[in-house]
């Protein structure tokens, strides 16, 4: 990687980092930036920039950019033109280093790093995608696949979430048999070395022999097993979290899910199991596993988001609040969300109590 970014050059370079889905795009980016971000006279990490869909979300993107290179708050940019403008203005004389973070097109680079031209000599631009094409489309100045994790290295990491410790003279076949079917992946190793902590040798076996069933193993396929393995109130918290609580402060989350009657051990199952982290007391979740949960969601009723036990999406949350065209008694939870220049206000229904309430009162903060 340090040949591909030839940090002794005055040009300005882009690299590219792709691979598969939880192969660690984004560890491997953080980790560089972590190394090299001194020797900037500016740097910014711009995470799941693939997330951000709407306008709103672009022009927060160039205002945490120029934020994170000057040190400041930006006042308000109006539209993505003016965010364009300003990005040129500012960072082209100054040697910067741009992380962009898992990018799905080139859309998302055009209002962010539309041309070299934008930034002062010596600066780096790096883009993780699971894309190939994308950045070879781009032209980028370098290249890096990133690779299945080895055997030793892969154990190494599954010992760690499997039995607390570099390794264990136990259950040494059974851990081999396990890893097979993680393929080096990172993300499937911990979550099934996290499953199997302080389970019994005849649960791996029962674990394992379920694995078995399918031919093919994707980090997707890993992620629902252990899902679904889940207790009904771990499954129920989880849910909440991929649809509300994702990114927010812990502790704020935690009296609200006091309040629920949810357990502080749900959180640590979760935990446990690499479902979730806490990161500077936020509350963090691997996108793979967000997307799975809002499929189960959305699986409850494809064409009726009031029929679904949460809503978090403001088109569907405006939808079933101001047609009332499906009842919204029965569901659980609903985020607020303020929607371009109108906020969706919590229904005044008498029915609407319980959970509700809390999220809407997490939602004016
Ligand atoms: N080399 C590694 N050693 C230990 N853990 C790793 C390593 N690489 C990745 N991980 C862990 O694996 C998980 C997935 O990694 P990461 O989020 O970087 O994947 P990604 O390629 O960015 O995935 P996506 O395409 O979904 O964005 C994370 O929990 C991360 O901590
Ligand atoms: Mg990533």
């Amino acid at each position: 990687m340090s040949s591909l970014l030839c940090m002794e050059s005055n040009d300005v370079r882009m690299i590219g980092i792709h691979g598969i889905a939880g192969i660690g795009k984004t560890t491997l980016a953080k980790g560089i930036y972590n190394q090299i971000a001194h020797q900037f006279e500016g740097a910014s990490f711009l995470s799941n920039v693939a997330e951000v869909k709407e306008h709103r979300g672009s022009l927060k993107l160039q205002r945490q950019l120029l934020a994170d290179i000057l040190g400041e708050k930006i006042a308000r940019i109006s539209n993505i033109d003016e965010g364009i403008s300003l990005i040129k203005k500012t960072l082209c004389s100054r040697k910067v280093l741009i992380i962009l973070d898992d990018v799905s097109a080139l859309t998302q680079l055009e209002f962010l790093a539309g041309s070299r031209h934008w930034f002062g000599s010596g600066s780096r631009i790096i883009i993780t995608s699971r894309n190939k094409h994308l950045l070879d489309v781009l032209e980028v100045d370098g290249l890096y696949e990133v690779q299945k994790l080895k055997s030793e290295e892969a154990f190494k990491l599954f010992s760690l979430y499997a039995f607390e410790a570099d390794h264990d003279d136990g259950f040494w076949e059974l851990s081999g048999r396990a890893l097979n079917y993680c393929d080096g992946l990172p993300l499937a190793v911990k979550v099934v070395g996290g499953y199997l902590r302080n389970k019994t040798e005849l649960e791996w076996e029962d674990e394992l022999l379920k694995l078995t069933t399918v031919g093919q193993i994707t980090v997707q396929y890993v992620l629902r097993l252990s899902y679904d393995r889940l207790e009904h109130t771990e499954k129920d918290l989880f849910l909440d979290i991929a649809c509300f609580f994702r990114g927010k402060d812990s502790d704020s989350v935690g009296r609200i899910l006091d309040s629920c009657n949810f357990s502080a051990i749900g959180m640590k199952v979760l935990k446990d199991c690499s479902f979730i982290s806490i990161l500077d007391n936020k509350i963090e979740m691997h996108g793979l596993m967000q997307q799975m949960e809002w499929e189960i969601i959305r699986r409850e009723s494809p064409g009726q988001p009031g029929q679904r036990s949460r809503l978090w999406n403001p088109e569907d949350v405006h939808a079933v609040l101001t047609q009332k065209t499906e009842k919204i008694l029965r569901i659980p939870g609903l985020a607020v969300l303020r929607m371009s220049n109108k906020a969706v206000n919590p229904p005044k229904d008498e029915g609407c109590r319980g959970r509700n309430e809390e999220f809407f009162e997490e939602g004016r903060k």
